[in-house]
């Protein structure tokens, strides 16, 4: 089942940072400060009352950013991840969106095959865009309206 998160959902969706990040997590600071935020939007798959996906959305200027979405481990390639990216752009269009941008790890090809799949375009490469020191390649993706 698919539905919007919010501040009650925050230590699972810590949990599930942790599992699915590890050490390039986002805190919980952060993800406090998306749930609050007026201009993002969190969706979660749940399943046995479970969150087993998440993506997060920040709207800004006609856009929309892709904060982050992760699939548990134990879930993954059963297609979550490509449900909540389409759910993502479903409620970005709705919010006004006409484009989506995201950032993603050269490296994260499981990450980099869902984003071509769903129609993403790589704009360039950012050399050491993380902290950490990998690069990413910025994607995007112009958003038609709902039918
Ligand atoms: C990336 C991620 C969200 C994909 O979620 P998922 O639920 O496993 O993805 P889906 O099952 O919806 O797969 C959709 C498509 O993505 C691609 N894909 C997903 N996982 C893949 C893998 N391990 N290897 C290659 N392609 C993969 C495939 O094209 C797949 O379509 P197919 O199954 O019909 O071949 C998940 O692997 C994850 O949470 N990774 C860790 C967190 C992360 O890296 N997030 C992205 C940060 S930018």
């Amino acid at each position: 089942m698919l539905r919007f998160a919010d501040y009650r959902d925050l230590k699972a969706l810590e949990e599930l940072e942790t599992v699915c990040f590890r050490e390039h997590r986002y805190r919980a600071e952060f993800l406090e400060w998306i749930l609050k935020n007026p201009r993002t939007a969190s969706l979660v798959w749940v399943e046995s009352g479970t969150i087993a996906g998440s993506v997060m959305i920040l709207l800004e200027n006609g856009q929309s950013r892709i904060l982050s979405v992760a699939v548990h481990p134990s879930r993954q390639r059963n297609g979550i991840g490509r449900r909540l990216m389409d759910a993502a752009e479903r409620v970005a269009r709705e919010r006004g969106a006409t484009v989506a941008r995201l950032e993603v790890s050269t490296q994260n090809a499981p990450a980099i095959a869902l984003y071509k799949g769903l129609g993403y375009r790589t704009e360039g490469v950012l050399p050491g865009y993380y902290s950490w020191g990998e690069d990413a390649y910025s994607m995007r993706k112009t958003l038609e309206p709902n039918s």
